[in-house]
């Protein structure tokens, strides 16, 4: 198996690219068709989430428009259990149904804390759509309306997901070595 170095820590590789590339496919091919007449407003969750966006936006086939926020809740390989808003939520998804872009969903945190805050300031329906879940992992009630992977509790990296800002640029995924 594929093993990789980033700082103190050593991965092994974990789903391969072209796994991630199904499940990007298939979730796109529900949201086309679930979503067409709605005129969607898909929010992707930086700094996680770029990869994940960009790939599935490019198989939309609905006019649509994309926006960004920056949250951050994780420090190192652990959540704070706090969410740090960097680049907040804005006035353009009032009114509007809001696709939430999520990389991974973890304990929930960052999911439960960014649906309240859109409705908050005017989203008028929520949906969620994340590339990875963990449910060994998640403490909150959250509806995950597209899954693309579920995936054990273990600390992963790539396509997107880092450590200590490490690994994003990786085109497949690698869970740490214990
Ligand atoms: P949650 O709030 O605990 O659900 O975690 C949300 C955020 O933590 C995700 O959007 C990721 O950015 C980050 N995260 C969660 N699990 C991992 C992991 O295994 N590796 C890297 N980042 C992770
Ligand atoms: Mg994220």
């Amino acid at each position: 198996m594929k093993r990789i170095q980033l700082l103190d820590k050593e991965f092994s590789l974990s789903i391969p690219a072209s796994d991630i590339k199904r499940a990007i496919w298939l979730m796109a091919d529900k949201i086309n068709r679930d979503l067409k007449d709605k005129n969607p407003l898909m929010v992707c969750i930086l700094n996680g989430s770029f990869m994940f966006s960009a790939d599935l936006m490019k198989l939309i086939e609905f006019p649509c428009q994309i926006s960004f926020v920056k949250l951050a809740s994780y420090e190192g390989m652990g959540s704070t259990g706090k969410v740090k808003e960097l680049i907040g939520f804005n006035e353009e998804l009032k009114g509007r149904t809001v696709v939430l872009l999520e990389d991974i969903v973890d304990t929930g945190v960052t999911v439960e804390n960014s649906v309240k805050q859109l409705l908050q300031t005017g989203a008028s329906e929520v949906i969620v759509a994340t590339l990875l879940y963990k449910p060994d992992a998640c403490k909150r009630e959250v509806k995950l309306d597209y899954i693309g992977l579920e995936i054990p509790n273990d600390f992963i990296v790539g396509y997107g997901l880092d450590y200590d800002g490490y690994g994003r640029n990786l085109p497949d995924i690698y869970s740490l070595v214990k």
